[in-house]
Protein backbone atom coordinates (compact mmCIF):
# COMPACT_ATOMS: atom_id res chain seq x y z
CA UNK A 1 0.00 0.00 0.00
CA UNK A 2 1.55 3.58 -0.98
CA UNK A 3 1.05 5.99 1.41
CA UNK A 4 2.32 8.45 -0.58
CA UNK A 5 -1.37 8.42 -2.01
CA UNK A 6 -2.23 10.24 1.29
CA UNK A 7 -1.04 13.63 1.80
CA UNK A 8 1.06 14.53 5.13
CA UNK A 9 -0.87 14.54 7.98
CA UNK A 10 1.32 17.58 10.36
CA UNK A 11 4.59 18.81 7.96
CA UNK A 12 7.24 21.25 9.29
CA UNK A 13 7.66 24.09 6.27
CA UNK A 14 10.40 26.05 6.20
CA UNK A 15 13.98 26.57 8.63
CA UNK A 16 13.63 26.99 11.93
CA UNK A 17 11.53 30.12 12.03
CA UNK A 18 8.94 28.49 9.86
CA UNK A 19 5.09 26.51 10.47
CA UNK A 20 3.59 23.65 11.02
CA UNK A 21 1.20 22.71 8.41
CA UNK A 22 -1.85 20.39 9.34
CA UNK A 23 -3.98 18.68 7.01
CA UNK A 24 -7.32 20.13 8.48
CA UNK A 25 -8.86 16.99 9.27
CA UNK A 26 -12.34 18.75 10.17
CA UNK A 27 -12.74 19.33 6.37
CA UNK A 28 -12.45 15.81 5.47
CA UNK A 29 -13.84 13.87 3.64
CA UNK A 30 -15.16 16.60 1.32
CA UNK A 31 -12.12 19.01 1.19
CA UNK A 32 -8.56 18.98 1.67
CA UNK A 33 -7.49 22.03 3.05
CA UNK A 34 -4.15 22.54 4.78
CA UNK A 35 -4.10 24.85 8.11
CA UNK A 36 -0.60 26.57 8.80
CA UNK A 37 0.10 27.12 12.13
CA UNK A 38 2.56 30.02 12.99
CA UNK A 39 2.08 29.99 16.55
CA UNK A 40 1.83 27.64 19.37
CA UNK A 41 -1.76 29.44 20.09
CA UNK A 42 -2.92 28.25 16.67
CA UNK A 43 -1.49 24.41 17.15
CA UNK A 44 -3.03 24.24 20.97
CA UNK A 45 -6.35 25.44 18.72
CA UNK A 46 -5.51 22.87 16.12
CA UNK A 47 -5.42 19.87 19.05
CA UNK A 48 -8.51 21.22 20.82
CA UNK A 49 -10.74 21.43 17.78
CA UNK A 50 -9.61 17.84 16.50
CA UNK A 51 -7.54 19.93 13.24
CA UNK A 52 -4.80 17.13 14.42
CA UNK A 53 -6.16 14.34 16.19
CA UNK A 54 -5.12 10.66 17.11
CA UNK A 55 -2.58 9.78 19.90
CA UNK A 56 0.66 10.01 18.13
CA UNK A 57 -0.09 12.91 15.40
CA UNK A 58 -1.31 15.25 18.80
CA UNK A 59 2.48 14.38 20.35
CA UNK A 60 4.02 15.57 17.50
CA UNK A 61 2.15 18.61 16.73
CA UNK A 62 2.64 19.30 20.51
CA UNK A 63 5.99 18.99 20.10
CA UNK A 64 6.25 21.27 16.87
CA UNK A 65 4.32 23.72 19.05
CA UNK A 66 7.19 24.08 21.13
CA UNK A 67 9.28 24.86 18.80
CA UNK A 68 6.92 27.50 17.64
CA UNK A 69 6.42 28.86 21.39
CA UNK A 70 10.52 29.47 21.86
CA UNK A 71 11.01 31.20 18.64
CA UNK A 72 8.30 33.38 19.58
CA UNK A 73 9.89 34.38 23.11
CA UNK A 74 13.74 34.88 21.01
CA UNK A 75 11.35 37.13 18.34
CA UNK A 76 10.22 39.74 21.25
CA UNK A 77 13.70 38.96 23.10
CA UNK A 78 12.12 36.86 26.21
CA UNK A 79 13.61 34.34 28.05
CA UNK A 80 13.35 31.06 25.60
CA UNK A 81 14.06 28.38 28.65
CA UNK A 82 11.27 30.23 30.51
CA UNK A 83 9.43 29.92 27.08
CA UNK A 84 10.12 26.08 27.27
CA UNK A 85 8.04 25.61 30.53
CA UNK A 86 5.15 27.73 29.28
CA UNK A 87 4.67 26.06 26.15
CA UNK A 88 4.61 22.74 27.48
CA UNK A 89 2.02 23.76 30.45
CA UNK A 90 -0.04 25.42 27.16
CA UNK A 91 0.05 22.08 25.17
CA UNK A 92 -0.67 20.32 27.89
CA UNK A 93 -3.42 21.43 28.67
CA UNK A 94 -5.15 21.12 25.08
CA UNK A 95 -6.50 17.49 25.80
CA UNK A 96 -6.08 15.28 28.52
CA UNK A 97 -6.31 11.76 27.81
CA UNK A 98 -3.65 10.82 24.75
CA UNK A 99 -0.35 10.16 26.65
CA UNK A 100 1.60 10.40 23.94
CA UNK A 101 0.97 14.43 24.05
CA UNK A 102 2.71 14.23 27.45
CA UNK A 103 5.22 12.14 26.39
CA UNK A 104 6.34 14.07 23.56
CA UNK A 105 6.37 17.28 25.73
CA UNK A 106 8.60 15.55 28.48
CA UNK A 107 10.90 14.73 25.72
CA UNK A 108 10.72 18.18 24.80
CA UNK A 109 11.64 19.43 28.45
CA UNK A 110 14.41 17.11 28.06
CA UNK A 111 15.80 17.87 24.94
CA UNK A 112 16.19 21.76 25.94
CA UNK A 113 17.34 21.31 29.57
CA UNK A 114 20.62 19.39 27.31
CA UNK A 115 21.68 23.21 25.61
CA UNK A 116 22.06 26.55 26.05
CA UNK A 117 19.29 29.08 24.91
CA UNK A 118 21.15 30.27 22.02
CA UNK A 119 21.25 26.80 20.53
CA UNK A 120 17.50 25.79 21.90
CA UNK A 121 15.47 27.09 18.48
CA UNK A 122 17.22 24.95 16.38
CA UNK A 123 17.52 22.17 18.59
CA UNK A 124 13.91 21.64 19.48
CA UNK A 125 13.31 21.65 15.85
CA UNK A 126 15.63 18.95 15.10
CA UNK A 127 14.38 16.79 18.26
CA UNK A 128 11.14 17.69 17.16
CA UNK A 129 11.75 16.50 13.74
CA UNK A 130 13.95 13.63 15.06
CA UNK A 131 10.45 12.15 17.02
CA UNK A 132 8.54 12.36 13.84
CA UNK A 133 11.07 10.28 11.91
CA UNK A 134 11.16 7.45 14.83
CA UNK A 135 6.95 7.65 14.61
CA UNK A 136 7.25 6.53 10.87
CA UNK A 137 9.59 4.02 11.81
CA UNK A 138 7.51 2.95 14.92
CA UNK A 139 4.15 2.93 12.86
CA UNK A 140 6.32 0.32 10.58
CA UNK A 141 7.41 -1.96 12.91
CA UNK A 142 3.93 -2.05 14.42
CA UNK A 143 2.27 -2.91 10.83
CA UNK A 144 5.20 -5.49 10.56
CA UNK A 145 4.28 -7.09 13.71
CA UNK A 146 0.27 -6.64 13.70
CA UNK A 147 0.69 -8.39 10.17
CA UNK A 148 0.82 -11.49 11.96
CA UNK A 149 -2.07 -11.44 13.26
CA UNK A 150 -4.37 -10.61 10.76
CA UNK A 151 -2.83 -12.01 7.68
CA UNK A 152 -5.26 -15.18 7.59
CA UNK A 153 -8.23 -13.03 8.12
CA UNK A 154 -10.56 -12.22 5.40
CA UNK A 155 -12.88 -9.45 7.66
CA UNK A 156 -11.43 -7.27 9.98
CA UNK A 157 -13.05 -4.53 11.58
CA UNK A 158 -11.74 -1.00 13.55
CA UNK A 159 -13.14 1.96 15.52
CA UNK A 160 -11.82 5.29 15.25
CA UNK A 161 -9.16 5.99 12.92
CA UNK A 162 -5.53 4.87 13.92
CA UNK A 163 -4.30 5.50 10.46
CA UNK A 164 -2.02 7.32 8.73
CA UNK A 165 -3.82 10.44 10.08
CA UNK A 166 -3.46 9.94 13.50
CA UNK A 167 0.08 9.27 13.49
CA UNK A 168 3.01 8.86 10.73
CA UNK A 169 3.22 6.39 7.79
CA UNK A 170 0.42 4.09 8.40
CA UNK A 171 -0.11 4.97 11.62
CA UNK A 172 -0.69 2.00 14.57
CA UNK A 173 -3.77 -0.38 14.05
CA UNK A 174 -4.17 0.66 10.28
CA UNK A 175 -0.59 -0.52 9.99
CA UNK A 176 -1.69 -4.11 10.20
CA UNK A 177 -4.72 -3.74 8.62
CA UNK A 178 -2.60 -2.22 5.35
CA UNK A 179 0.31 -4.95 5.40
CA UNK A 180 -2.37 -7.49 5.93
CA UNK A 181 -4.36 -6.00 2.91
CA UNK A 182 -1.49 -5.67 0.67
CA UNK A 183 -0.58 -9.58 1.05
CA UNK A 184 -4.52 -9.81 0.67
CA UNK A 185 -6.23 -7.42 -1.37
CA UNK A 186 -10.06 -9.01 -1.26
CA UNK A 187 -9.41 -8.66 2.89
CA UNK A 188 -12.53 -6.75 3.49
CA UNK A 189 -12.02 -3.61 5.93
CA UNK A 190 -14.99 -2.43 8.05
CA UNK A 191 -14.87 1.05 9.53
CA UNK A 192 -17.02 1.56 12.86
CA UNK A 193 -18.69 5.63 11.77
CA UNK A 194 -17.62 5.92 15.21
CA UNK A 195 -20.32 8.27 16.32
CA UNK A 196 -20.37 11.67 17.48
CA UNK A 197 -17.53 12.61 15.49
CA UNK A 198 -17.45 10.46 12.74
CA UNK A 199 -13.87 9.56 12.29
CA UNK A 200 -14.56 5.77 11.36
CA UNK A 201 -16.71 7.06 8.77
CA UNK A 202 -15.09 10.50 7.69
CA UNK A 203 -11.18 9.70 7.87
CA UNK A 204 -10.88 6.01 8.02
CA UNK A 205 -12.46 4.94 4.86
CA UNK A 206 -10.94 8.27 3.18
CA UNK A 207 -7.46 7.09 3.91
CA UNK A 208 -8.31 3.48 3.35
CA UNK A 209 -10.09 3.95 0.53
CA UNK A 210 -7.71 6.35 -1.59
CA UNK A 211 -5.18 3.44 -0.49
CA UNK A 212 -7.12 1.36 -2.82
CA UNK A 213 -7.82 -0.94 0.51
CA UNK A 214 -11.39 -3.01 -0.08
CA UNK A 215 -13.16 -0.47 2.44
CA UNK A 216 -16.93 -1.37 3.97
CA UNK A 217 -18.76 1.66 6.63
CA UNK A 218 -20.94 0.32 8.96
CA UNK A 219 -22.78 2.68 12.06
CA UNK A 220 -21.32 1.54 15.12
CA UNK A 221 -24.38 -0.42 16.38
CA UNK A 222 -24.25 -3.50 13.32
CA UNK A 223 -21.11 -4.44 14.54
CA UNK A 224 -22.38 -7.32 16.41
CA UNK A 225 -25.05 -8.39 13.71
CA UNK A 226 -21.62 -8.50 11.44
CA UNK A 227 -19.76 -10.87 13.94
CA UNK A 228 -23.08 -13.28 14.47
CA UNK A 229 -22.76 -13.53 10.59
CA UNK A 230 -19.37 -14.26 10.86
CA UNK A 231 -17.81 -11.48 8.15
CA UNK A 232 -15.19 -10.43 10.88
CA UNK A 233 -12.40 -12.47 11.81
CA UNK A 234 -10.77 -10.07 14.26
CA UNK A 235 -10.68 -6.65 15.84
CA UNK A 236 -8.06 -4.25 15.98
CA UNK A 237 -8.02 -0.95 17.29
CA UNK A 238 -5.70 2.29 18.53
CA UNK A 239 -4.78 3.61 21.79
CA UNK A 240 -4.64 6.63 23.38
CA UNK A 241 -3.24 5.52 27.01
CA UNK A 242 -2.35 2.13 28.21
CA UNK A 243 -2.25 1.32 31.72
CA UNK A 244 0.30 -0.73 33.58
CA UNK A 245 -1.96 -3.57 33.67
CA UNK A 246 -3.09 -3.27 30.24
CA UNK A 247 -6.25 -1.59 30.83
CA UNK A 248 -6.61 0.57 27.23
CA UNK A 249 -8.24 3.93 26.70
CA UNK A 250 -9.81 4.00 23.46
CA UNK A 251 -12.23 6.48 21.36
CA UNK A 252 -15.70 5.46 23.34
CA UNK A 253 -17.26 3.02 21.61
CA UNK A 254 -14.15 0.60 22.03
CA UNK A 255 -15.50 -1.27 24.96
CA UNK A 256 -18.66 -2.09 24.10
CA UNK A 257 -16.85 -3.19 20.97
CA UNK A 258 -14.34 -5.49 22.76
CA UNK A 259 -17.34 -7.04 24.47
CA UNK A 260 -19.41 -8.09 21.83
CA UNK A 261 -15.77 -9.22 20.02
CA UNK A 262 -15.14 -11.60 23.62
CA UNK A 263 -18.81 -12.91 23.21
CA UNK A 264 -18.44 -13.69 19.57
CA UNK A 265 -14.67 -15.04 20.74
CA UNK A 266 -12.82 -12.99 18.23
CA UNK A 267 -9.70 -11.99 18.78
CA UNK A 268 -9.60 -8.05 20.00
CA UNK A 269 -6.45 -6.48 19.15
CA UNK A 270 -5.00 -3.15 20.46
CA UNK A 271 -2.09 -1.73 18.35
CA UNK A 272 0.19 1.52 20.08
CA UNK A 273 3.76 2.33 20.28
CA UNK A 274 5.25 2.72 23.73
CA UNK A 275 5.13 5.83 24.00
CA UNK A 276 1.03 5.31 24.39
CA UNK A 277 2.06 3.45 27.88
CA UNK A 278 1.46 5.00 31.46
CA UNK A 279 3.37 2.77 33.34
CA UNK A 280 2.34 5.22 35.81
CA UNK A 281 -0.99 3.98 36.41
CA UNK A 282 -1.86 1.05 38.08
CA UNK A 283 -5.15 0.21 35.84
CA UNK A 284 -7.54 2.36 33.71
CA UNK A 285 -9.57 3.77 36.71
CA UNK A 286 -7.25 6.54 36.88
CA UNK A 287 -6.96 7.04 33.41
CA UNK A 288 -8.56 11.26 32.91
CA UNK A 289 -11.39 10.82 30.20
CA UNK A 290 -12.09 13.92 28.13
CA UNK A 291 -15.52 15.11 28.32
CA UNK A 292 -16.54 16.56 25.10
CA UNK A 293 -18.95 19.28 24.48
CA UNK A 294 -23.07 18.62 23.97
CA UNK A 295 -23.02 19.64 20.78
CA UNK A 296 -21.06 16.97 19.04
CA UNK A 297 -24.12 15.01 20.45
CA UNK A 298 -26.82 17.12 20.06
CA UNK A 299 -25.95 18.85 16.58
CA UNK A 300 -23.95 16.88 14.25
CA UNK A 301 -22.54 18.84 10.90
CA UNK A 302 -24.61 22.05 13.17
CA UNK A 303 -28.09 20.20 12.63
CA UNK A 304 -29.95 20.21 15.27
CA UNK A 305 -31.02 16.19 16.22
CA UNK A 306 -31.42 16.23 20.14
CA UNK A 307 -34.69 17.94 21.37
CA UNK A 308 -33.49 21.56 22.74
CA UNK A 309 -32.87 21.43 26.49
CA UNK A 310 -32.13 17.38 26.76
CA UNK A 311 -29.34 16.36 28.91
CA UNK A 312 -26.44 14.56 26.82
CA UNK A 313 -23.46 12.77 27.95
CA UNK A 314 -20.17 12.70 25.90
CA UNK A 315 -17.18 11.22 27.08
CA UNK A 316 -14.32 10.64 23.79
CA UNK A 317 -13.21 7.94 25.45
CA UNK A 318 -13.91 4.63 27.16
CA UNK A 319 -11.29 2.24 29.17
CA UNK A 320 -11.51 -1.60 27.80
CA UNK A 321 -10.13 -3.65 30.39
CA UNK A 322 -7.25 -6.02 29.76
CA UNK A 323 -8.67 -9.32 30.08
CA UNK A 324 -11.25 -8.35 27.23
CA UNK A 325 -7.35 -7.67 24.86
CA UNK A 326 -6.32 -10.71 23.00
CA UNK A 327 -3.09 -8.98 22.41
CA UNK A 328 -1.45 -5.96 21.75
CA UNK A 329 0.81 -5.18 19.25
CA UNK A 330 4.02 -2.38 19.64
CA UNK A 331 6.67 -1.63 17.64
CA UNK A 332 8.90 -4.35 19.93
CA UNK A 333 6.73 -7.15 19.43
CA UNK A 334 3.31 -8.41 20.44
CA UNK A 335 2.56 -8.39 24.16
CA UNK A 336 0.25 -11.85 25.06
CA UNK A 337 -1.27 -12.40 27.29
CA UNK A 338 -2.22 -8.85 28.62
CA UNK A 339 -1.28 -8.38 31.78
CA UNK A 340 0.94 -6.80 33.87
CA UNK A 341 4.02 -8.91 34.17
CA UNK A 342 3.67 -9.36 30.15
CA UNK A 343 3.83 -5.23 29.94
CA UNK A 344 6.85 -4.88 32.08
CA UNK A 345 8.49 -7.48 30.11
CA UNK A 346 8.30 -5.62 27.21
CA UNK A 347 7.71 -2.16 27.59
CA UNK A 348 9.86 -1.15 30.43
O1 LIG B 1 -10.54 11.97 19.54
P1 LIG B 1 -9.51 11.38 18.62
O2 LIG B 1 -9.95 11.37 17.19
O3 LIG B 1 -8.15 12.00 18.83
O4 LIG B 1 -9.41 9.86 19.09
C1 LIG B 1 -8.45 9.04 18.46
C2 LIG B 1 -8.47 7.64 18.91
O5 LIG B 1 -9.19 7.26 19.81
C3 LIG B 1 -7.49 6.72 18.24
O6 LIG B 1 -8.02 5.43 18.17
C4 LIG B 1 -6.20 6.69 19.08
O7 LIG B 1 -5.74 7.98 19.29
C5 LIG B 1 -5.16 5.87 18.44
S1 LIG B 1 -4.38 6.71 17.10
C6 LIG B 1 -3.12 5.78 16.50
Amino acid sequence: MNENRLPATLQWMGPPNGFLRLLDQTCLPQTEVFLDCHTIAEVVDAIRRLVVRGAPAIGLAAAYGVVLGVADAVKKGTDPNLAVGTSIDQLAASRPTAVNLFWALEKMRAAAAAVSPIELPEHLLRVAKQLHAADRETCRQIGQHGLTLLESCTGVLTHCNAGALAASAHGTALAAIYAAAELNPDLRVYADETRPLLQGARLTAWELHRSGVNTCVICDNMAAALMREGKIDAVIVGADRIAGNGDTANKIGTYGLAIIASYHAIPFYVAAPLSTFDLQLRDGCQIPIEQRAAAEVTHPAGVARVPEGVAVENPAFDVTPADLITAIVTERGIIRPVDQQHIEALAS
